[in-house]
Order: C-alpha cells, then sequence, then structure tokens
C-alpha cells in the first residue's frame, strides 16, 4: 500500500487533482511540489492561485491533515514512492514541429530530477497529457544513468474539466490507468487501483496497455472538439438558412446514439487541452505517414479557427461595415464559465480582431480579468478593463458575450442598453441571452447560428 505520495506540478490539474486523493485517502501523505514559489504559496496559505469552484474548501481540509506543498522539488522526490508528473506540455512554439508538437521539455526536466534524486522502488504516473509513446521516452531516461531507484511508468490520463473539476475529480466517468504488461508493470497498475478504489467503484477503474491510454486521452479530447465544431459548422449554415441551431442541435441530440451534450454552438472551444490535443494527434499521424488521417482531424482546428473569424465578420458587417473608433464591451474573456482559465480563449483571437479593426475593447470577466490583463497588454495597450460589467457597457455601441458566465443571462439589459450608444447592438457569442426580449428592449440581437432579431 502506498504511503507518500508526490505530484509535480501545482496546476489546474496537479492541485486538483491531489487535493481530492488526499481528502479521499488520510493514511496517505500527500506531496505537491512546484518551481514556482508564488503557486505554492498561494496553495498552502488555503487560497488557490486557480479559480474552481468548491476547491478552495477541499484544500484548506488537507492542509491541516495530509496535504503539503513545497518548492523542495528534489527532497520531496527522494522521499515518494509515488510520484504524479503534472507539469506543462503546452504546443511547441518553436523549432520543429512549431504550432504542432507537444513541447516536452519539463516532461524531460522532471524526468531527469527523478532520475536524480529517487530511492527505491518508485512508480512515476503521467499525468500531464503527452503524446504517444512518451512513456517510453520517459522509460529511457529512467534506465540512463546511475540512478539509485528502480522506476515503473504509467499513464494516468486527466479527464476533468475545469470550472467542475471538484465534481468530476469526485465522481468520474472513468478513471483509466495505462502500464506495461509485465509482472512489475501489473503491480504499479495495482497500487494506482487501490489509490484509487478509496473512492471510484472499481469498475469505472479501466486498465490498459500504455499506449492506449496515452492515445485514448487525445482521442477522448479529438472528439469531444469535433463535436463543437461539427455543430459550429453547422451553425454558419444556419445562419444562410434561417434555421435555428438550437433546434437543430435538441432535434440531433435527442437520438440517443448522438446524445444532447456538447452540442452547443458558440464561438469556437478554447482551453488548454483541446487544440494542443488535437494538433498532437495531427502530428503524430504525420510521423507515421497517415497523411488523410492527420488532414481529418485538422479540420477539427480549422473550423474553430474559421468559427472566430466568421464570429467578427459578421460584427463588421453588422455594423455598417467598419468598427473603427466604436466601443465594443467584451462580456467575458476565459475560455468557458466558471475558470479564470484563458489559455486558447476564443476572447484572445477575437479581441486582437476587433483591435486590428480599431475598435475600442472594454472586456470585463468576473475572475478572469488579470489574467486578459496580463494577456493583452501586448496586443494593444489601449484596451479597457472593467470587473462590472454594467460600466464596460457603457457607451458602447456593442456588447460581445464570448463566455458562457451565468450572470450574463440576467443582467438588467434595460439599465445596460439605456447607457450604449444607438444603435445598440448585442452578439451572443454563446446562445445565452433571451434574444427576443433583448430584442424588445431595443437591442439588434445576433445570436450564433440563429436568425437576428434587429428592427435595422
Ligand atoms: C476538456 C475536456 O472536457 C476534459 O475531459 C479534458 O480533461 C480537458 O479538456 P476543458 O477544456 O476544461 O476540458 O473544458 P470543456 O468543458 O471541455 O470545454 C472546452 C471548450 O469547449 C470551452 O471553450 C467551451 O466553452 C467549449 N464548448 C464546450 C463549446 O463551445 N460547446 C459545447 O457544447 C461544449
Ligand atoms: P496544467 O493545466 O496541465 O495543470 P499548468 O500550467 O496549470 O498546467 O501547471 C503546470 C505546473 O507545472 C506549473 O505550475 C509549473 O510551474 C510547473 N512546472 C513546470 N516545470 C516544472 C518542473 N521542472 N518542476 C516542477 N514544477 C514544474
Amino acid at each position: 500500500m502506498i504511503k507518500r505520495v508526490l505530484c509535480i506540478g501545482a496546476g489546474y490539474v496537479g492541485g486538483p487533482t491531489m487535493a481530492i486523493i488526499a481528502k479521499h485517502c488520510p493514511g496517505v501523505e500527500v506531496v505537491v511540489a512546484d518551481i514556482n514559489p508564488e503557486r505554492i504559496g498561494a496553495w498552502r496559505s488555503g487560497t488557490p492561485p486557480i479559480y474552481e469552484p468548491g476547491l478552495e474548501a477541499v484544500v484548506r481540509e488537507g492542509l491541516g491533515r495530509n496535504l503539503h506543498f513545497t518548492t523542495e522539488v528534489e527532497a520531496a522526490i527522494a522521499n515518494a514512492e509515488m510520484i504524479f508528473v503534472s507539469v506543462n506540455t503546452p504546443t511547441k512554439t518553436y523549432g520543429h514541429g512549431a504550432g504542432r508538437a507537444a513541447d516536452l521539455q519539463h516532461v524531460e526536466q522532471t524526468a531527469r530530477t527523478i532520475l536524480r534524486h529517487a530511492r527505491g522502488d518508485v512508480v512515476v504516473v503521467e499525468k500531464s497529457t503527452v503524446p504517444v509513446r512518451t512513456a517510453e521516452a520517459m522509460e529511457r531516461i529512467f534506465r540512463s544513468g546511475n540512478g539509485q531507484a528502480r522506476f515503473e511508468v504509467l499513464s494516468n490520463p486527466e479527464f476533468l474539466a475545469e470550472g467542475t473539476a471538484v465534481r468530476d475529480l469526485e465522481e468520474p466517468g472513468r478513471v483509466l490507468i495505462g502500464g506495461r504488461e509485465t509482472e512489475a508493470g501489473r503491480a504499479a497498475v495495482e497500487a494506482l487501483v487501490e489509490v484509487y478504489a478509496h473512492w471510484v467503484p472499481r469498475e469505472r477503474i479501466l486498465t490498459t496497455n500504455i499506449w492506449s491510454s496515452e492515445l485514448s486521452k487525445l482521442v477522448a479530447n479529438a472528439f469531444l472538439a469535433q463535436r463543437i465544431s461539427s455543430i459550429n459548422s453547422v451553425s454558419a449554415v444556419c445562419e444562410q438558412t434561417e434555421a435555428d441551431i438550437l433546434e437543430v442541435s435538441r432535434a440531433v441530440g435527442a437520438d440517443s446514439r448522438i446524445g444532447p451534450l456538447f452540442l452547443r454552438a458558440g464561438v469556437g472551444f478554447g482551453g488548454s487541452c483541446f487544440q494542443k490535443d488535437i494538433q498532437n494527434l495531427v502530428y503524430l499521424c504525420e510521423y507515421y505517414g497517415l497523411e488523410e488521417v492527420a488532414r481529418y482531424w485538422d479540420a477539427v482546428v480549422t473550423m474553430n479557427q474559421y468559427q472566430k473569424r466568421r464570429f467578427v465578420r459578421r460584427m463588421i458587417t453588422a455594423m455598417f461595415n467598419t468598427l473603427a473608433g466604436k466601443r465594443i464591451a467584451v462580456f467575458g474573456f476565459a475560455f468557458k464559465a466558471n475558470t479564470d482559465d484563458i489559455r486558447d480563449s476564443p476572447a484572445l483571437e477575437i479581441c486582437r480582431d476587433l483591435v486590428n479593426e480599431h475598435a475600442h475593447v472594454c472586456v470585463t470577466d468576473p475572475q478572469a480579468l488579470d489574467n486578459a490583463r496580463l494577456a493583452l497588454v501586448d496586443i494593444d495597450r489601449s484596451v479597457a478593463f472593467e470587473l462590472d460589467p454594467y460600466s464596460a457597457a457603457e457607451g458602447a455601441h456593442a456588447i460581445a458575450v464570448l463566455t458562457d458566465w451565468e450572470e450574463y443571462r440576467n443582467l438588467d439589459y434595460a439599465r445596460i442598453y439605456a447607457s450604449m450608444e444607438k444603435p445598440a447592438f448585442f452578439f451572443d457569442g454563446r446562445n445565452m441571452v433571451d434574444a427576443e426580449r433583448l430584442h424588445g428592449i431595443g437591442f439588434n440581437v445576433y445570436s450564433v447560428g440563429r436568425p437576428p432579431h434587429t428592427t435595422l
């Protein structure tokens, strides 16, 4: 029975995952280590450095018991029996494979640090999303040099979604563990199964070979992203034909073989996973000479880019073919509701396009404003920021809803309308509001994939 668990990387995945393991395994000491002292300081203080509903309570509970945070990565490695690797694996921005391949420098550095400091029998668990066969690279590093430990590498991809991380971790649809089909590999898999079995029913813990596990994570995200690109592609057809995407989604999703979830048309998917994982999959296919397969999945990303550009183009056309000098209130910058994460958020590109049109952009978001400010400073210093949506909309020619924050559904839109320039435009990039009601107030409302409600 494992008693000392370490996670390297205290981000959106590592932090919440370890807090839940600590909660359900009171007999296990759980340490989370990161090289970023601010992040560790925040976790330690009981106020996580990321916004995630319900997380703070679980972390605070754990801190007084068996959950620890440290910057002493090396010492923590020396004391661990099981090490989760949850460092960031962004898309490469440089050199060979730039824009497609995963940047594995943090994973490799971590493997080398583990090799230098680990002691005894250690199970190393890939948590970060990684390209298929990364486990092999780790194994080769562990076999190199003269480490003092014996390693077994597992793949245990995380399927939590941000904004619902605590619930997803508490009640996962499945836990996936891939390992080598050797005696030592099977023992390592069983050790990790035992950890999860503290709160996850055994039948939901799937064990596979290590490559299936790595590939399944990429494929799960590719399928989800594909659904979004599919419905978004149909939204473009709806806008030309007066079909309504909400009605089409409902009708199509009522088929139990298709199902109703992940069929919300919008400004496109964002987040640190979907685009990155598809690009990873595409890169993998190209590597193996599977050109047709690569092009097939690449189209999911192409459609997502198109959807963002299409949204801005529709704004320009509706607003008399010019946005120059017009104030646009951007409602929501996070890539989805209930998170402060803006990685690959559609708002990034949409705001950049609006700035290129010489619009005066004012961004509001209940949680992601600090991150938005950091990201937009490079694009244009004229972008304004307001925590209060009413202030953001004041004097604006248009509102563009880019994140599905629940609070945007029921703001006092009569008050907002009164404070705006006329004609006032409302571009609902998440199909959040009651378009007819807003039209009744006076707005010209454009939803995604729906007939517009305009008086012009
Ligand atoms: C995703 C996967 O859901 C999760 O299993 C995996 O572990 C990580 O990647 P996440 O990126 O956190 O999680 O959020 P998700 O809820 O999947 O949303 C991703 C993006 O798709 C968001 O920008 C969201 O707004 C968008 N989306 C989602 C839609 O546009 N329409 C939908 O119907 C669903
Ligand atoms: P994710 O969404 O996958 O959790 P994040 O970027 O939120 O990704 O978190 C990854 C974390 O990993 C960051 O806090 C970063 O500081 C940490 N990290 C990166 N490289 C190392 C390393 N070599 N040692 C320890 N921590 C690392």
